[in-house]
């Protein structure tokens, strides 16, 4: 792509049009709306924008849910404009949203839907593994959720003596 696309914070202007991929991305399974995402965004966890130019072209969330010493973080949204999707935008999103979680070195979890194929293989290509099944996790579509795990970072420090 020769658009270059950046990372960086997502901000509450943002959440309009968060909102508006949403009802494209997640149809059917209660999509977040405008103000689902500025409370996120005002809650201090780490919600990051991709964009190409002035045009947000991707979104994702990460929760702390735990601190050290057992830290746990739970991926609560990832999601590319279908137009901009295949070019390598939600891989860059996740892998920021873990690079934060490796330097807590949070366990971090997440649920996706059994029959989302790229996003279940983007996951397993970063560690994930399916943990579990949650039966008619999503409203009101009622579609079966997988809950996946990735284990917190091994402690470079330890190792390296
Ligand atoms: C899942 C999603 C965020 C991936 O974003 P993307 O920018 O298209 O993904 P990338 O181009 O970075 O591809 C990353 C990896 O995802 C997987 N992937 C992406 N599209 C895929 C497809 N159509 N089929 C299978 N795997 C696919 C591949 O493993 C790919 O890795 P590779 O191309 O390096 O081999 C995007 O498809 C999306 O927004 N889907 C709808 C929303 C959604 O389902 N979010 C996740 C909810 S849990």
């Amino acid at each position: 792509m020769s658009t270059t696309v950046t990372l960086g914070p997502l901000y509450r202007a943002d959440a309009p049009r968060c909102a508006e991929l949403e009802e494209l991305l997640f149809p059917g399974d209660d999509p977040w709306s405008a103000q689902s995402f500025r409370d996120a965004v005002s809650s201090g966890q780490l919600y990051l924008a991709a964009r190409a130019g002035d045009e947000l072209v991707g979104y994702a969330g990460l929760a702390v849910v735990a601190g050290p010493p057992m830290a746990e973080a739970e991926v609560h949204t990832i999601g590319v404009d279908p137009a901009w999707q295949g070019h390598g935008i939600g891989r860059a999103l996740l892998a920021a949203l873990l690079a934060a979680a490796d330097e807590l070195r949070a366990t971090v979890f997440l649920e996706v839907r059994t029959d989302n194929e790229p996003a279940r293989t983007l996951y397993e290509s970063t560690g994930f593994v399916v943990v579990g099944t949650r039966r008619r996790y999503y409203r009101p579509s009622m579609a079966d959720a997988y809950t996946m795990r990735r284990e917190r970072a091994a402690r470079q420090d330890v190792a390296d003596r």
